[in-house]
Formats: C-alpha cells, structure tokens, sequence
C-alpha cells in the first residue's frame, strides 16, 4: 500500500463490548469473513482473561486487546509481557503514564514477542478520553483544550516509538497535520448514517472518518446490534470501498 492511499481504505475492526466468550464469540462467528479483526476490552478481559481471549483467537482473526494500561513502568512492562503472550495484533496504553512507561512497554513487547516467536503487539497511545471536557481537564491543573491536549500526548507517546493512537474522530485532521502519516490512527465514534447515534456524541460516519485519514476504524453496535450483523459490516465495507476507488 502506498502512503497516498494508505488512508483511504481503513481496516475495519468490530468491537465485541460483552462480558462473556459465549456472548462474544456468538456476535463474531457470522462476522468472521467481514471484518479485519476484533475488539476485545476491559469489560471482557476482566471477566474472560486470557483464556477468552484465545478462544476468540481460535475465530483466525487479529485481536485488538484494549487494556488501556496505566502504571509505574516496570508494572506496565510486566502487563504488556503477558498481553503479547496472547500476540494480539493492537494493544492500548494510556499516553498519560509518561515517555518512561510508553518505552518500557515497547521494549518489553519486542523482547516477548521475540522469545515467543510472534509478531509484536503494535502498541496505541490513548490519549484524553473522550469522556472528560476542558472543565475536566482544567481541574486536573491542565490549562489546554482537550483537543491541544490530544495533540500534546500523542506526540509524546510518537517520541518514545509508539505505533499509534487511538483517537476521535475529530481529532483526525489535527494529529495528521501534527504527526504526518507515520502514526497509525485507529478510530471509535463512528456511525453510518443508517445507524442509531446511541451514546456517541461527535460521531463522523465511515465515508468522513476514512477521507479524513483514519486507518482503523473501530466500530461496535452499528454492527452488533443490527438485525443482519454481518448485513451491516459489509455495507460499511462497501462504503469504504468506494471512498478506496474514489480516491485510486
Ligand atoms: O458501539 P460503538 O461503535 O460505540 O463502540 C465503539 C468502541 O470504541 C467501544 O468499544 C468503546 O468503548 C470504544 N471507544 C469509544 N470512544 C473512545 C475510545 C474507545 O467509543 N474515545
């Protein structure tokens, strides 16, 4: 794939927001041929471990295991040694830990992945969740918008080497502008304008997500709630597709 339009045909990634492997694997088996890979998070992974997590493997495609890992950088290094175990192909970090933790993590995936013989995990930066506001921000002494916030962390977390961030679908034009097409960005908040909106606020459908520069596209309910799932992912793709031909 070349740079140009590197980030005109996202992948496509479904989030399995469910406690249980039976819930999850029952929402991924008629997806299995539609999407790039799948989703997995704390609401799983603490419920499931590990062992849920291979089970959804067992499916054939890539995991994004997004354990949002926050600590001291021994102790993150520690998680992030036993996350590449499961040689997921995305895992997520808090930016916020510091330069420190984003390298230690780093460096203990390479040195896992290459005891282990697998690929190693790429690792993305969350940087301010979408869920706190500038007020939020300002009572944790942080003068910045969210958005110059957004910036701040996710070319800290590119300084140490990390592989990408994960980002809202706003925030897009301003990390490409910031950061150039080196870093990988992977994006939730996304609703065909066949979807409900449900709790996700500043929403771009996948059309505006990937001519504005997404690689990855995290998308959960438009899909997993739709009365034909694997229906719904597929006329996403097709969406996709034509921006890919536009753009060719
Ligand atoms: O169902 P929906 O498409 O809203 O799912 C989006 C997924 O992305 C969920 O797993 C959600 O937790 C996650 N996410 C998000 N917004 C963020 C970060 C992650 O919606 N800022």
């Amino acid at each position: 794939m070349t740079e140009s339009n590197r980030a005109a045909m996202p992948l496509l990634y479904c989030a399995l927001d469910v406690a249980s492997r039976d819930a999850a694997l029952a929402l991924a088996r008629p997806l299995i041929n539609e999407v790039d890979g799948f989703k997995l998070g704390l609401e799983f992974f603490v419920a499931e471990g590990p062992a849920g997590v291979e089970a959804l493997k067992a499916l054939g495609r890539p995991i994004f295991l997004d354990l949002k890992l926050h600590d001291i950088p021994n102790t993150v290094a520690g998680a992030v040694r036993s996350a590449t175990a499961l040689a997921p192909k995305y895992l997520t970090l808090h930016a916020g830990g510091g330069v420190a933790m984003m390298q230690a993590a780093i460096e203990a995936a390479s040195d896992e992945a290459a005891k282990r013989g697998v690929a190693r995990p790429k690792l993305l930066a969350v940087t301010v969740l979408t869920s706190l506001d500038a007020g939020d921000l300002a009572a944790q002494a942080i003068a910045s918008e969210p958005e110059a916030q957004v910036v701040r962390l996710a070319t800290l977390a590119k300084s140490a080497g990390i592989d990408g961030a994960v980002c809202s679908p706003r925030e897009i034009v301003a990390l490409r502008q910031a950061l150039g097409p080196a870093l990988e960005l992977v994006v939730p908040g996304i609703r065909p304008d066949w979807a409900a909106t449900g709790d996700q606020k500043r929403v771009m459908t996948p059309t505006e997500a990937a001519q504005a520069g997404a690689d990855v596209l995290v998308i959960g309910r438009p899909i997993t709630g739709a009365p034909n799932p694997a229906g719904a992912a597929r006329r996403i793709r097709a969406e996709l597709t034509a921006v890919g031909a536009r753009s060719a």
